[in-house]
């Protein structure tokens, strides 16, 4: 096996959802570096296209899709299919996040809305995904996001987000039990701050700075600082890693 980051992935389909976010486009671009064809999939199609023109490589192609419309989402893999040939990796970033300062502010349109997104859709979108690369008969990779919050229970009024990406850490361990039979891998990547629309929006500057004074590395993340793990998980390297919850903290956490 090579010794470079992206080992056996040249040629291999890649799905990646919240593909036009912070996170989302660093790992899209550090997948295409590997040789892999990709499905970018995101809410805007107009972004997709500049992502998708901006790759390394041929064969990769932009689909707006709303995740939450799970009844679809055979569709989508089909898609995928299609124009990747097999697939082998879904990396599913696509989330929102809400903060709300009180609880008594938190609707339940709120609880739905992230958890339709968040947990409902990853589950529903894994399944669909396995389903494709047990057919294939090459085994897979699925990567799948939480946050520090699974652990802290959030900070800056993140609870209800918290506890759908508490729900991403059970699931990635449920389903990494179920498919890894079939030689599938599922992992899930927990950051602590990255610099992303999602985590500036709405936050107090202080929580921002408490939790960068309490991250020994004394900096927030930066997207690209997650894309390499992600683009390891899926590759040959990691073949024995699987249902960990790998945590990209700069040492906000330790476990
Ligand atoms: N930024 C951070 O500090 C941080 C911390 C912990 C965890 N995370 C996680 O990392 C992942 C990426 O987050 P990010 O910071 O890049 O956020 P982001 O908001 O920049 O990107 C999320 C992307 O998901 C897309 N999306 C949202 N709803 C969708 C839907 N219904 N269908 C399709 N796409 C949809 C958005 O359009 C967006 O492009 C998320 O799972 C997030 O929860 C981020």
């Amino acid at each position: 096996m090579p010794w470079s980051v992206g080992a056996g992935l040249e040629g291999r389909g890649v799905i990646v959802t919240g593909a036009t976010g912070g996170i989302g486009a660093a790992v899209t671009r550090a997948f295409a570096t590997t040789g892999a064809r990709l499905l970018a999939v995101d809410l805007d199609q107009a972004r997709l296209d500049e992502l998708v023109a901006s790759l390394e490589g041929e064969g990769h192609v932009g689909i707006a899709w709303d995740v939450r419309d799970v009844s679809g989402h055979e569709a989508l893999v089909a898609r995928a299919r299609e124009v990747l040939g097999k697939v082998y990796v879904l990396a599913n970033l696509a989330a929102v996040l809400q903060r709300r300062p009180s609880l008594d502010e938190v609707t339940e349109d709120d609880w739905d809305f992230q958890h339709d997104v968040n947990l409902k859709a990853a589950f529903f979108l894994c399944r669909a995904a396995s389903r494709a690369m047990i057919e294939a008969g090459e085994g897979g990779r699925i990567v799948t996001f939480t946050s520090q919050g699974w652990w802290t229970g959030g900070f800056g009024g993140s609870v209800v987000y918290a506890a759908s990406k508490g729900g991403v850490v059970s699931m990635t361990r449920g389903l990494a039990r179920t498919l890894g039979p079939h030689g599938i891998t599922v992992n899930t990547v927990s950051p602590g701050q990255v610099h992303t629309p999602m985590l500036m929006k709405d936050l107090p500057r202080e929580t921002y700075e408490q939790q960068v004074a309490l991250t020994p590395l004394g900096y927030a993340a930066e997207p690209e600082d997650l894309a390499g793990t992600v683009v390891f998980l899926a590759s040959d390297h990691a073949r024995y890693i699987t249902g960990a919850t790998i945590n990209v903290s700069g040492g906000l956490l330790m476990y």
